[in-house]
């Protein structure tokens, strides 16, 4: 394995990142972060970096070792493996957590069209339907093109009482029935939750559903390293073994060197100085590819969540948090840049840009007496994608707009694993600095309760 992942180091497969237009000498002191003020944060974040290197030997922070599973990614692939004998589609009865994840996974590293491709074409990889919302037009609309013989339903809720879930899996179990008979059903259905507690663990037992745990201690959207995002993705015919050894790496990395060593430190710390001392309220996350575009609602959620708080560690109200906004490449730069540009001073913009894409569209040279036409003839699509990413970082620095980058070497699931790691990482560091529980989200919990009255439930 150590030597396998070396041979991955040097093949560059490595994410890499680039602080220094987020930085004074960049953008001047109004608006970049200066030295002093990165250095003034060292020894808050070594007493961060102590307290959660504590938790995890306690582990009260099971998230930072998921990389390093081993049991329950063998189970997933045999289970996957009988999945792809007998269905067709897979799809996801979740929400929140428990499916921006594999939906992330999904929309980056299968074909962009896969669920058009017929089975051969995807390697006998399932299609993949992510159902993360009750609108009725929208599910039923999902449930009406799906043969229920050839479709396996996996509820995913940790907590196991989400209504939203709940309320679709009881309309999927009624259809299955109906379709299947009274014991023909059971196999279209696989449950993702809690050991022990909450509803949806006491109806796998009763129903011997096959089920997954998600393990205590590992909130929804920190849960895309559980079966929660596994075993949809595997489903799908991603790699997660490539996956998680690209979380193990940059585990790997982030031990190294503190605190700015650590790469996810670092982007934490900057974030929260622009934050907090040049007010940028406003995290733009803008991936140059459309397969990233799940990574940066995944992205969104877990900031949001995790940073967006009333209280602080010691119970005083401080209502914080940076609001996450998704932006594609270059799509957005006709629809979002020129408020980037030329707007209020109130945000820092993450570019994740990609080396290599996948595919090569070649321009093919026409109108050569047409200066606006042919000199793009002769030149790729990829050369075009990639001179507009650094055209629009150019600008914003040249405009005094903070910004910093992600480099994927390509996309694909070892990068992916580093990717969604880091950012794992840079989150837990904010809260640290913030002074609040990345991991909990009372707010959400609040909706759900006066949902649960609302809807006539006992006890609330
Ligand atoms: O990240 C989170 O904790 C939330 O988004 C949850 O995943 C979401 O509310 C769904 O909750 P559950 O998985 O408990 O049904």
């Amino acid at each position: 394995m150590k030597r396998w992942k070396e041979e991955k180091w040097q093949e560059g497969m490595r994410i890499s990142l680039d602080f220094t237009n987020i930085m004074a000498r960049a953008i001047g002191k109004v608006h970049g972060i200066t030295e002093e003020e990165l250095s003034g944060l060292e020894a808050r974040a070594e007493e961060i970096d102590r307290y959660l290197q504590k938790k995890r030997e306690d582990g009260e922070l099971p998230f930072f070792d998921l990389p390093y599973q081993k049991g329950e990614v063998r189970r997933i692939l045999r289970t996957v493996k009988g999945l792809q004998e007998s269905f067709e589609n897979f799809v996801i009865l979740g929400i929140g957590g428990s499916a921006l994840g594999a939906k992330a996974l999904y929309l980056a590293l299968c074909h962009p069209q896969h669920n058009f491709l017929p089975k051969r074409k995807r390697g006998g990889a399932l299609r993949l339907f992510v159902a993360d919302n009750i609108d009725p037009e929208g599910f039923q609309a999902l449930l009406d093109i799906l043969d229920p013989k050839k479709t396996v339903f996996n509820v995913i809720s940790k907590s196991g009482g989400t209504a939203e879930i709940i309320s679709q899996f009881l309309v999927v179990l009624d259809l299955l029935k109906q379709r299947l008979g009274p014991r023909g059903y059971k196999k279209h259905v696989i449950t993702t939750t809690d050991a022990n507690k909450g509803a949806l663990r006491e109806i796998s037992k009763r129903e011997r559903f096959v089920s997954f745990t998600v393990p205590e201690g590992v909130g929804g959207r920190f849960s895309v390293f559980t079966p929660v995002g596994l075993l949809p993705a595997a489903a799908a015919g991603i790699d997660i073994d490539e996956l998680l050894a690209g979380a193990a790496c940059m585990d790997q990395q982030c031990q190294a060197g503190k605190p700015w060593g650590n790469p996810a430190y670092h982007a934490a710390a900057l974030q929260y100085l622009a934050h907090v001392k040049k007010g940028k309220n406003i995290s733009v996350i803008m991936p140059y590819a459309d397969g990233l575009s799940g990574v940066g609602d995944w992205y969104c959620q877990l900031w949001a969540e995790s940073l967006g708080k009333r209280y602080s560690l010691n119970k005083e109200v401080v209502n914080v948090g940076q609001t996450p906004v998704k932006a594609i490449g270059v799509t957005d730069q006709h629809s979002q840049l020129q408020l980037y540009l030329e707007g209020p001073f109130d945000k820092v913009i993450t570019f994740i840009a990609v080396q290599r894409y996948q595919r090569e569209v070649r321009i093919p040279p026409a109108y050569g007496d047409l200066e606006a036409v042919s000199y793009l003839g002769g030149h790729t699509l990829n050369e075009l994608i990639q001179a507009e990413q650094k055209a629009t970082e150019f600008t914003l620095t040249k405009n005094g707009r903070p910004n910093w980058k992600i480099s994927l070497p390509e996309i694909n699931p070892f990068s992916l694993g580093q990717l969604l790691y880091f950012f794992e990482v840079q989150t837990v560091f904010a809260g640290g600095l913030y002074n609040i529980d990345p991991l909990d989200q009372p707010g959400v919990e609040e909706g759900k309760r006066i949902t649960y009255r609302m809807m006539g439930r006992k006890g609330f």
